[in-house]
Formats: C-alpha cells, structure tokens, sequence
C-alpha cells in the first residue's frame, strides 16, 4: 500500500481507535429496543459519535439486520477445551475517551438518554491507564504494538481492500472486545520468576527472557511468527470494580483472522498448549464489532445503507 492510500484510510478512521490510549476511559454496551428502529438508532447514534472521543463499534446481529454485507464480519467464536473463552455478543459498543472519569460519566449519562428510545443500556464500565501503559500485573502492555504507518496498515480496510468491496467501507476497522478478569490470589501466589515465565518478559526492565516456555504469553501470540503474520492494534485498559480488576482486552485490526490465529494458539488448538495466562486470568465476555468510518465528524453509514 502506498503512503497516499494510507492517508486515504485514514482519513475516514475512527481517529480515536488510532491514537494512543486516553488516560480514562469508560465502555457502554446497548441492545436495541425494538428492530423497526435501527435506523433511527444509528442515525441518532451516527450523530452523537464523532470517532475521536466516542469510538463506535456494531455488532453482527444489528448489521446483519439492515441487509447489508460487511465482508469479513461475524460472530465472535466460543471456546470450551481446557478453558472457556465465551461469546457475548453486543449490539452496539462505546468507547469514550478522555482524561476525566467525571467528565466521562456524565458524556456517557447523555448518549444513554439520547439513544434511549431505542436503545437499552446493557454494561457501562470504567478504565484507567496503569503506571504509564501497564496492565494491573505490572507488565507492560502493548510493547510490540504496530507503529508509525505500520498502525493504520493493521487496523484499517485500505482503498486498496476495499475495491471489491461495497462503498463505505474504507477507513473503517474490525474491533475484539474482551473483558479479562485476573485471579489475584491466584497471581500473588506466583513467584517473581513463574510470572515473567507466564508473560515472557521481565517485569523489571520489560526484556524477552530467552528460556520463556511454549505457554509464555508472548510466545503463544508472537506476531510475526504466525503465516500469515497476525498483527493486531491493542488498545486495552486496565478496570476495576470493588474488589475485581483486571484487562479490558481491545484489539483493531483490517479483518479478525490475525486475532483469530492467536487466540487458537493461546487456547490450544493448535498445539496442545495452552496460555499462561489461563492460570490467573479468565475472559468474561467475547465480542466482535465493525467500527464505520467518519465523514464530517460523524460516523458513516452509507456502507449500511444509512
Ligand atoms: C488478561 C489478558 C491479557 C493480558 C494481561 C495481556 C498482557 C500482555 C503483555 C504484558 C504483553 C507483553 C508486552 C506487549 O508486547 O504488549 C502482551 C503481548 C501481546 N499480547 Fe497480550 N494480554 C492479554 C490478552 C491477550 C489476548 C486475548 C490477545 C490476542 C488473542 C493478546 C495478544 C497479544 C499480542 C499480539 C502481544 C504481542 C506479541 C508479540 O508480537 O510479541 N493478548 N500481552
């Protein structure tokens, strides 16, 4: 892809999936009322969500039901082997972005009654980033993160994909949302040294360790391991909520099949092993969106007909 075709991208992205994490955040989920009103839905919801502070993402159901065809898109796959990894899909997700857990409640407060007539709050949940970009293990998070022009070639449909495609739909990007719940008596039982072993990194100064085993985190998701190679555009946050906390998992990417690839891995259907991860953190919810692009500071529907 060119340099021009990735401006091109980009300039119809959901700009907030793009940049870099927001020092606070807060995730809502809606249901629809009732069908007849989807259009409505998305209309109202198309002019309340700009793409930068409020990024949007649709679930299969709702996009399936307007008749249009998202190429690629689908149901987020559930995983019963020798852990559980669930389905929840969700009509609509939102992430807000900001810097002020307050301001955000009240942003959050005013999408709620404006989408209400036709839309049920389901889950709203707030998130923080953790000494600097650090899951609550203390691990780093987002290391090998794609960079520079590398960020939208991951996360973005290009022109270039998008030719036999149906209008609409550059610029737009394929969200996994995933909420992890960490054991934390589980992990304080750990020694410093089983730790970085489950990661595959040293929490001291974030190095690969040479002897990770074939269940370290890293090993199991190594990008440019996989044919073809998975990358993935991460955007997770921390959240906590009375005594629980742990990683609400994000990822954007062109298509899931990178995602796909390595949560296999991580599960063990590939190999037989599975991740480390699995012995202090379990995910509640599995959902896959489609996040349209912007136009004009709002989200564009025409690939759905709206
Ligand atoms: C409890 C949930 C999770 C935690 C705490 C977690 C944490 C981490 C940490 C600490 C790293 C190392 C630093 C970095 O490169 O970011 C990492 C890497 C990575 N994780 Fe996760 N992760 C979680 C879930 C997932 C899931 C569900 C996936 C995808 C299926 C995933 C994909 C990746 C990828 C692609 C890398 C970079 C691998 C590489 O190319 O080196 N993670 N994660």
């Amino acid at each position: 892809m060119t340099s021009s075709e990735h401006n091109r991208a980009v300039d119809y992205a959901q700009a907030g999936l793009l940049a870099p994490l927001p020092p606070v955040g807060r995730y809502l989920t809606f249901s629809q009322r009732a069908a007849g009103d989807l259009p409505i839905l998305l209309r109202t919801l198309a002019a309340l969500a700009d793409g930068v502070r409020t990024v949007v993402g649709l679930g299969p159901a709702v996009l399936e039901q307007t008749g249009a065809k998202i190429p690629g898109m689908r149901e987020f796959p559930q995983y019963v082997c020798s852990v559980v990894v669930p389905s929840t899909p969700t009509d609509v997700w939102v992430w807000l972005r900001g810097d002020d857990t307050g301001d955000l409640f009240h942003r959050s407060r005013f999408l709620v009654e404006g989408l209400a007539p036709w839309a049920r709050l389901e889950s709203a949940m707030d998130a923080f980033v953790h000494r600097g970009g650090r899951d609550l293990t203390g691990y780093e998070d987002g290391t090998e993160n794609p960079k520079g022009d590398n960020i939208p070639e991951t996360a973005l449909v290009s022109p270039e994909m998008a030719e036999s495609m149906p209008r609409g739909l550059v610029g737009s990007s394929f969200a996994v949302v995933q909420q992890w719940q960490h054991g934390f008596a589980l992990w304080s039982q750990m020694s410093s040294k089983e730790k970085d072993l489950a990661i595959g990194r040293r929490i001291s100064d974030n190095a690969e360790l040479g002897d990770a085993p074939p269940s370290a985190h890293i090993k199991r998701t190594a990008q440019e391991r996989f044919w073809p190679p998975a990358f993935i555009l991460r955007r997770s946050m921390p959240w906590v909520e009375g005594e629980q906390g742990g990683l609400m998992f994000v990822a954007f990417s062109h298509s899931f099949n990178a995602f796909e690839a390595q949560l296999r891995r991580m599960v063990g259907l590939d190999d037989g092993v599975t991740d480390a991860l699995f012995q202090f953190a379990r995910p509640l919810t599995g959902a896959y969106f489609w996040c349209p692009p912007v136009q004009g500071g709002r989200l564009d529907l025409q690939a759905l007909g709206i």
